[in-house]
């Protein structure tokens, strides 16, 4: 049996990932510092899986957990979503983010080299792309162009990760740039739970739409696209749980492989607003505001590389990301604290 250690397995997309790697037949262990989530999270996956899941308490940047952890069990994967992911306060708190994102990753790939473990799945992001020059996005578009402190400590560890394979080329990495993950498992057990007011599109406009909070402010309609509103390639994160199994599945070569997970498709502000209108089957109130600095106006996926290599594809609708994520919210309204 393969079995896969998953780094920041308590948060939003750890929980995903190790439900669908479970249910693939893999042996999954996890190590979070619940800096951002809580047992809870890992409690609900034990639910929906049937059976109990091996966690670690603690921090990536702890040399001797790692060990531990890799003495202790005989991992052949890692899946590295430890990372803290919050644009906002990456500018506010720039050596914080370095630290934990970068730092962290150093620690684990010491502790993997020292145990031989040399394969690893990244966490990466469409914001290594900044601002494309063309649209839809491929993995050749011009990348290392971050516009904020997280953005670059993606770029950096992508860079590590590319560094340690050409040192030492029986590593096998594989960079996931995520678009933007959306949605819950369809139990509504599993699903996002962001500390205080969200700063994204989604659970925002979710917390809207069960009273929590007032209406939606629309960052921009003067953009250059058909409705104005800024554009996105929203993934339902079940979606974005297989690609980690697609990758672990089917990459048995070491190398260096990069892959654009998303939909392929863009839909503007004012789309989401309307799907998740539809799901929760009432209006959702909303305000037209100033551009949000930074953004940028459309940003979409060509995802045909990790169809062709790794025989994934997306297949959840925009809607179906609605109602998911409508089902969580309305089904936790805290969230996972009761
Ligand atoms: P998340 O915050 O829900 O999950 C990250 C988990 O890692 C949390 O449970 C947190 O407690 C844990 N963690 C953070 N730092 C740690 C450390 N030093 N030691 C141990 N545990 C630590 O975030 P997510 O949305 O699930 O994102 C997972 C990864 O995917 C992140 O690296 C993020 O940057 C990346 N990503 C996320 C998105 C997105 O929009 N959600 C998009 C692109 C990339
Ligand atoms: C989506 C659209 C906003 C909030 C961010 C990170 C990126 C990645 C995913 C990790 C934009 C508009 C938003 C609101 C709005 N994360 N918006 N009102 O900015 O595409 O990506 O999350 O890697 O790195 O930058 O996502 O959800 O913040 O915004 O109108 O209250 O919604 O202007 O057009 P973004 P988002």
């Amino acid at each position: 049996m393969t079995t896969v250690l998953v780094a920041g397995g308590a948060g939003y997309i750890g929980t995903h990932t190790t439900v669908a790697l479970v249910e693939k037949g893999f042996d999954v262990v996890c190590v979070d510092n619940y800096s951002n989530s809580s047992p809870e999270a890992l409690k609900r996956v034990e639910q929906i899986i049937g059976k109990p899941v091996r966690a670690y308490e603690g921090d990536l940047r702890d040399e001797e957990l790692l060990d531990q952890i890799f003495t202790e069990n005989n991992i052949d994967w890692v899946i590295h979503f430890a990372g803290m992911k919050a644009v906002g306060e990456s500018v506010e708190k720039p050596l914080e983010y370095y630290d934990n994102n970068v730092g962290g990753a150093l620690v684990l790939l010491r502790s993997m080299r020292r145990h031989g473990v040399k394969k690893i799945i990244f966490s990466s992001s469409a914001t290594v792309y900044g601002d494309p020059q063309t649209l839809p996005i491929t993995e050749e578009t011009p990348a290392a162009q971050a516009t904020n402190p997280y953005g670059w400590t993606k770029v950096f560890e992508e860079q590590i990760l590319t560094d340690l394979h050409r040192a030492d080329p029986d590593w096998t990495v594989v960079l996931l740039r995520y678009f933007n993950p959306v949605g819950a498992h369809e139990s509504g057990l599993i699903g996002e739970d962001p500390k205080g007011i969200p700063a994204n599109l989604t659970p925002y406009v979710a917390k809207v739409a069960i009273g929590e909070l007032d209406k939606v402010n629309v960052f921009g309609d003067d953009y250059n696209t058909a409705d104005g509103t800024g554009v996105r390639d929203y993934i339902h994160v079940m979606d974005l749980a297989q690609g980690h199994v697609a990758a672990a599945s089917n990459i048995n070569k070491t190398g260096v492989y990069v892959y654009n997970l998303g939909t392929g498709h863009g839909y503007s502000v004012l789309e989401v607003i309307k799907a998740y209108e539809k799901a929760v089957g009432k209006a959702i109130p909303y305000v037209i505001q100033p551009r949000r600095d930074g953004d940028v106006a459309s940003s979409y996926a060509d995802a045909s590389k990790a169809q062709h290599d790794l025989h994934w594809q997306a297949r959840y609708t925009m809607d179906d990301m609605a109602a998911t994520s409508m089902n969580w919210q309305q089904n936790n309204p805290h969230g996972y604290q009761k």
